[in-house]
């Protein structure tokens, strides 16, 4: 009989969380604007709203943090944090940066300019926020197999090179600052890019002459799935995957809130000293000076040793393996999944859980907004809300997948804090037809409106 899995780590620190009574959290959340966040964190029970930022760094993560260097310039935690990029990733020039979102802005400040595009696999929205924040374009050429949530097909966070060589043929060379390679593919469910999509790109950006850039948050979790579920890699360890992957990128951006297991920082990786120049401009203008970038001494020693740690494979079985469980649970109740199972998260198909209600009625808030008041889950919208206005029309964008996303945070809740979520989800499911409304907006942002938006409920 083999023996069942169970996590390399035991637990040194607990915190109380709060189990709060239904009538409470539906008071709470109709003085929330039925937006999740703009929730008390006192007031959620379980938080899946994102991994990002939130998981448990480890021990020996916390004493590096009693040996951070404060110095303004030089510091010798500036240089681990170096040392690590050139070490794990391979890049020769990095620029620390207080979170991803801030590393793209200080890269496309250096790169995107007013009428560009940017292709890539379903840009995140930080990101495309950022491109069309420069009067640019970001076009998505992820493979059409990503939005049949029924299909399960290993890596369906792939680029359709041929959606992609259209583009590269349609604009001219100077309109195309860089592709974008979203490793995982977060927007389509947390879904990994191939090693060989990774080639195949590449050499396709190489006939162009375009640079590719790896939003890589997420890059050690693809580097599992690779792993798994690509042949040619299976005995590979996932730091010689990772070094890999990279051969296949000129830069990168990285928000370390994920795959580098820390609360707060990012980075830029690059290969041209010449960009590493001019980005320099704007990371001490928008960030700090260039050894620090926003970030404290303490907090780039963690995010050294994070993406030492983030690349091991034992660390990110134990964590894939707990969103693989919840999601199986959900699955087993017949709850509408994204297929295969994401790294991080767990997408439920809102569309198909509540098919009655009409898209114009925020059907993915719907749902995330139900999970909060049976169960005290805080989960995320990624649908409608999310995609925002055109910034042209001014109409909604209606996306072909409506998701609420489960994020699981790193090494944080245990299974049996999955158990619970999966009954709160079945319980909701089993009930469905009895939906008939969804929601309206009352107030919104003109950009990234899902943060600040008010909503209520359709009677
Ligand atoms: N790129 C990807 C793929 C992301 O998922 C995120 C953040 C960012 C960039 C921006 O990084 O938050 O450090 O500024 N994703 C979080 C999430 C917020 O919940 O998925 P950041």
């Amino acid at each position: 009989m083999s023996l069942p899995y169970a996590e390399p780590y035991k637990i040194k620190m607990v915190e109380q969380i709060y189990r709060s009574t239904q009538e409470e959290r539906e008071k709470w959340i109709k003085e929330a604007d039925y937006n999740l966040f703009n929730l008390k964190s006192e007031q959620v029970y379980i938080d899946l709203l994102t991994d990002s930022g939130t998981g448990s760094m480890s021990d020996k993560q916390w004493s590096a943090m009693m040996l951070g260097d404060e110095s303004y310039a030089g510091a010798s935690s500036y240089y681990k944090m170096k040392d690590a990029v050139k070490n794990i990733l391979g890049f020769d020039y990095f620029l620390p940066t207080h979170q991803g979102r801030a590393a793209e802005n200080v890269l496309f400040s250096a790169m995107i300019n007013k009428g560009d595009v940017v292709p890539g696999n379903s840009h995140f929205d930080t990101t495309k926020g950022h491109i069309e924040f420069r009067k640019a374009k970001a076009i998505d050429c992820t493979i059409d197999e990503a939005f049949d949530t029924t299909l399960n097909y290993p890596f369906k966070g792939n680029l359709d090179l041929d959606k992609l060589e259209a583009v590269l043929k349609k604009y001219p060379k100077e309109k195309i600052p860089m592709i974008i390679v979203t490793i995982t593919n977060n927007s389509s469910g947390g879904q990994p890019v191939s090693l060989q999509n990774m080639k195949d790109v590449k050499a396709l950006a190489d006939k162009y002459d375009i640079p590719v850039f790896y939003d890589s948050a997420r890059f050690a979790e693809n580097a599992y799935f690779i792993k798994i579920r690509e042949e040619a890699y299976k005995h590979k360890k996932i730091k010689e995957i990772v070094k890999e992957m990279y051969k296949y990128a000129d830069g990168m951006t990285m928000s370390s809130k994920k795959d580098a297991i820390v609360n707060m920082g990012g980075f830029i990786g690059m290969r041209s000293e010449e960009l590493f120049k001019k980005a320099s401009v704007y990371n001490i203008m928008f960030e700090g000076y260039i050894t620090y970038g926003g970030m404290s001494g303490r907090d780039m020693n963690a995010l050294a040793q994070g993406l030492d740690e983030g690349t091991e494979f034992e660390v990110l079985e134990a964590r894939i393996k707990q969103v693989e469980y919840l999601g199986n649970k959900l699955m087993e109740s017949g709850i509408p999944l994204q297929q295969p199972i994401g790294g991080h998260a767990v997408f439920v198909d809102a569309k198909r859980f509540l098919p009655q209600i009409k898209k114009e009625e925020y059907i993915a808030q719907t749902v995330a907004v139900e999970l909060y008041i049976v169960g005290g889950i805080r989960g995320v919208e990624i649908g409608t809300i999310l995609a925002d206005r055109d910034p042209e029309t001014r109409k909604n964008r209606y996306p072909e997948l409506e998701f609420v996303r489960l994020a699981i945070p790193r090494r944080t809740y245990t299974n049996s804090h999955m158990d619970y979520v999966a009954a709160v989800c079945k319980k909701i499911f089993d009930n469905r037809h009895e939906a008939k409304h969804g929601m309206r907006i009352l107030e919104e942002a003109p950009i990234m409106r899902h943060f600040t938006v008010k909503l209520e409920k359709i009677k």
